[in-house]
């Protein structure tokens, strides 16, 4: 019989990860804000939030396919869990895993009292994205766009003080630009 390790579990685990990414790229790229805005949801959530080992393919999976539909919620909601299904099933993902991503995406700017963790680490990370460099202006620049709401939609303390920095930090960024001669 063939013995496995822990390293080679999670090296597996990652390499897996790796492949759904690269089936995924041709979908996000056509999204306004592209691959790299799946990118950076990625690096908040492995940076801001400690993912437990039992979740982190139904985390991952998630993070990287929550806009695989396209840019607006609609084809999000109506086309993402499909495409999901079709990749994961690809890379031979169990049916429990599917199902939780799919139920993820399909509902994922949704604001469930209680959700699970997944939802929770996904939910925040790309609430987190909006306030980055690369996109806050795109929301900032909307008439009647009110950060309070963003802010307040956070389920965990951490993103939402991280959050609060964020925003103070972009918000100066502004107005030394409006400062300027
Ligand atoms: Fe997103």
């Amino acid at each position: 019989m063939e013995r496995i390790c822990e390293g080679d579990r999670i090296n597996r685990k990652v390499l897996r990860r790796e492949r759904l990414f690269r089936l995924a790229k041709p979908y996000l790229e056509k999204n306004d804000l592209g691959v790299s805005h799946t990118e950076r949801v990625l690096s908040i959530a492995v940076k801001n939030f400690t993912i437990p080992n039992e979740l982190d393919e139904v985390v991952f999976a998630s993070i990287i396919l929550h806009d695989v539909g396209g840019s607006d919620v609609k084809d999000q909601y109506e086309r993402g869990p499909e495409i999901a299904k079709h990749l994961l099933r690809q890379l031979d993902y169990d049916e429990v895993t599917i199902r939780e991503v799919c139920e993820i995406i399909r509902t994922h700017h949704n604001h469930p009292k209680n959700p699970t963790e997944a939802f929770r680490i996904l939910h925040d990370s790309d609430k987190l994205a909006m306030l980055s460099p690369e996109e806050f202006s795109r929301y900032n620049s909307r008439p009647g766009f009110r950060w309070s709401k963003v802010l307040d939609s956070m389920y965990t303390e951490r993103a939402k003080s991280l959050a609060q920095k964020l925003l103070h930090r972009r918000m100066a960024e502004v107005d030394e630009v409006n400062a300027e001669p």
